[in-house]
């Protein structure tokens, strides 16, 4: 057994042993695979690795053993270390190197149109709105699609008994699937969306929120599913003629026409006072109802002041905060837009009629490049 410099061998190990030790690691250190790296870790570093193993004779030495082989021992663990580190260091580097050079796009290549795709009218007008709506100071919000009594009907001043609920034509969850104890249902309109976000966000709010909704209903005007966007101001001093300039710019800017022509009839929802039905003007050209005018009237959406009581719901003061809020449906705004006559067949997934109707995935709607694209 070969001594260390100072003549002992009572360590337990021996000098040879233990130059052998490192340079033998260290080696097969530099030649490791990731996964070989973490074998000779284990060896060398883990619970009953060998170094881990020279670590625990440090406790049985004297003080002056211990002050010759504590630097060495620890001196050799922490070589290890370093270099096991160093190694999985190089070998990711090279690894992502490696997928760098096999993962790359030519950003230079001119686009082939064919092979992205279109855009589907639904989501053109989603995006429409979203445009338009920024440039109001109007952020984006969503809501979860499977909501809950309280947020889709309750707080919206719907009461259990209320029989705009049946008006609703609600998809409930069987009663054994509540959620905290509440009943669980596929929201029929957007407006929880405003309760969302009231309870979470202190006015000044101005949002639009769009999205699936959902009713069991199915002709050629109804699908089961279908999509609305809602709009939500809260703020002080806030009145109808706020509410009836917003709807009149976001109109003339999403039907690209300034002779649009806008009709408040009064009409009722509970979560309104007072609340409006608007309609927008129409004329004939060849045949065609084309919008502006007022030849004719269409109804586009429903309106109204937000009722003071779903203010309140939301922990508001509506004292202090008013404010309005409208929805309609995003699909009927397409069909009006672009005129399309059927409802059904945005939900068929036709590939003709996606090309027909769709739009170019490129073509991102601006105000200043164009809204319809
Ligand atoms: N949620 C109503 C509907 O689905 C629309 C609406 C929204 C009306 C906001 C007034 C205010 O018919």
């Amino acid at each position: 057994m070969t001594k260390w410099p100072d003549g002992t061998t009572r360590m337990g190990f021996d000098v040879t042993e233990f130059d052998t030790l490192r340079a033998e690691t260290l080696a097969e250190i530099g030649e490791a695979d990731l996964a070989a790296l973490e074998d000779i870790r284990v060896r060398a570093l883990g619970k009953s690795g060998a170094i881990t193993a020279l670590l625990k004779t440090l406790g049985g030495m004297t003080p002056d053993e211990r002050q010759a082989k504590g630097p060495q021992i620890h001196g050799l663990r922490e070589a290890v270390t370093n270099a096991i580190a160093a190694r999985k260091a190089a070998l990711e580097a090279a690894a992502l190197e490696a997928r760098l050079a096999t993962e790359w796009l030519d950003m230079t290549l001119p686009v082939s149109a064919g092979r992205l795709g279109g855009v589907h009218p639904v989501s053109q007008v989603m995006d429409e709105l979203a445009e338009i709506f920024a440039d109001l100071g109007f952020a984006v919000a969503s809501g979860p699609e499977i909501e809950d009594d309280w947020h889709n009907f309750s707080a919206l001043n719907i009461p259990e008994t209320h029989p705009a609920r049946a008006m609703h034509d609600t998809f409930y969850f069987p009663d054994d699937k509540t959620v905290d104890g509440k009943r669980m249902l596929l929201r029929t309109h957007t407006s929880p969306v405003q309760i969302r976000t009231m309870t979470k966000q202190k006015p000044p709010i101005r949002i639009i929120a769009p999205g699936r909704v959902y009713r069991s209903d199915s002709d050629a005007t109804h699908t089961p599913m279908f999509h609305q966007i809602e709009g939500l101001v809260i703020d002080r001093g806030i009145h109808m003629g706020h509410l009836k300039w917003t709807l009149e710019t976001f109109l003339k800017a999403f039907f690209e026409r300034d002779d649009i022509v806008l009709r408040l009839r009064p009409s009722y929802f509970p979560f309104t006072e007072p609340s409006a039905e608007v309609d927008v003007g129409y004329s004939r050209e060849k045949g065609r109802r084309v919008i502006g005018g007022s030849e004719g009237w269409m109804e586009v959406l429903g309106c109204g002041m937000v009722h003071r009581r779903v203010i309140e719901n939301c922990g508001l003061d509506p004292d202090e905060y008013q404010g309005f809020a409208f929805g309609t449906g995003v699909d009927r705004l397409a069909m009006l837009k672009y005129g399309m006559d059927d409802l059904r067949a945005f939900f068929d997934g036709d590939l003709r009629w996606l090309k027909h109707y769709g739009f170019r995935a490129l073509d991102v709607p601006t105000l200043s490049g164009g809204i319809g694209a």
